[in-house]
């Protein structure tokens, strides 16, 4: 069965062809970062109105690209939630109008299970069971995932997502949006061990994140600090270390209480170098996707999508959308 997969959750238009016997076909991403760069962050209602600009045109471009007709199409999925309400009613309504239309099946997707499982597109993959971390900019949470569309929720973040505050720190230490990246990458010039950042909820029992305080911690020292570019490099440093080092933290000890024996990450902050480095040095595997299906995209979509059609599941006539979306409800 071929699959298109259409992604537009939040500020990335992803589209891409799965077949379900050969793999991904074709796949493309465009960002909206410049649309956005001046206001420091997404604005949803700018964000709504470029995916539709942008999501049709592509899945033309994409169909025309992989010489792909509609007709060999053999069904549609796309990202139905958790997202920002206008920007995922552009895909709903794409994807669900164009299987009627074709009179071919097609499924809503979960967004945080497509991240969760990106890593089936590379060609090393994980066996079920296995421990999920997804790290995204709005969510930050571990799962154990018994088997395809089986995850037990073992912990999330009671506040701002690992991603979320990687960015507000990022924009505090003046870099643009999206500052995940930024901070990383200037990071690299910093002493991780000027300034100590606390490990947020480690200390006591359970699975669950709060990075706020750190994005606070971080916004004492830009007011205390004469902020010259090595203390800005400081303190990203000092930041990405707490966050890795929070993350690994409860990772470690999500497999100790699960007997898990594989890790799984997915997410935009797994693209992260420090943390994937980290990662490895774990006496476990972990298998991470590649850069570009770290990040929002259209081939994770497709491919959970060619799952569930290929299981039997299809959508109900009406086109529905989930901006809040519990991934253990599924
Ligand atoms: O998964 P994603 O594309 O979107 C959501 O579903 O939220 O994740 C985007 C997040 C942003 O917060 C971005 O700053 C962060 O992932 N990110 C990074 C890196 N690359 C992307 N954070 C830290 N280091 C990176 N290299
Ligand atoms: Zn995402």
């Amino acid at each position: 069965m071929i699959v298109l997969g259409i992604e537009t959750s939040c500020d990335e238009t992803g589209v891409a062809i799965y077949d379900a016997a050969n793999g991904l076909i074709a796949h493309s991403v465009y960002s909206q970062t410049d649309i956005h760069l001046e206001f420091g962050g997404v604005v949803p209602e700018l964000a709504s109105r470029d995916q539709i600009r942008k999501t049709l045109p592509m899945i033309k471009q994409l169909l025309a690209s992989a010489d792909i007709t509609l007709s060999d199409l053999g069904g549609i999925a796309y990202t139905s939630g958790p997202g920002l309400a206008g920007a995922l009613l552009v895909g709903a309504t794409l994807g669900r109008t164009l299987g009627w239309a074709l009179g071919i099946p097609s499924l809503a997707v979960h967004h945080m299970e497509a991240h969760l499982l990106a890593p089936m597109l590379e060609p090393h993959r994980p066996q079920y069971p296995f421990l999920a971390l997804v790290v995204s900019g709005g969510h930050t949470l571990l799962a154990s995932v018994k088997d395809f569309g089986c995850y037990e929720l073992l912990g999330e973040s009671v506040d701002d997502a690992a991603g979320e505050a990687f960015d507000k720190t990022a924009k505090l230490l003046g870099l643009p949006y999206p500052g995940g990246p930024e901070l990383a990458k200037l990071a690299e010039q910093g002493d991780p061990k000027r300034f100590v950042f606390p490990r947020p909820m480690t200390t006591k029992p359970g699975l669950n994140f709060s990075f706020s305080g750190l994005k606070t911690a971080a916004a004492t020292l830009v007011r205390a600090q004469k902020l010259d570019e090595q203390t800005k490099a400081d303190i990203a440093s000092g930041f990405q270390e707490a966050v890795v080092d929070t993350l690994m933290i409860k990772c470690k000890r999500a497999l100790k209480q699960t007997g898990l024996k594989q890790v799984v990450v997915g997410g935009g902050v797994g693209a992260n170098q420090l943390f994937r480095q980290r990662l490895k040095e774990l006496d476990v595997e972990a298998f991470f996707p590649r850069h570009e299906f770290c990040t929002d995209n259209g081939a994770m979509i497709a491919y959970v999508g060619a799952e569930r059609l290929m299981r039997g599941e299809v959508d109900a006539l009406e086109i529905s959308i989930r901006p809040r979306w519990p991934i253990d409800s599924i």
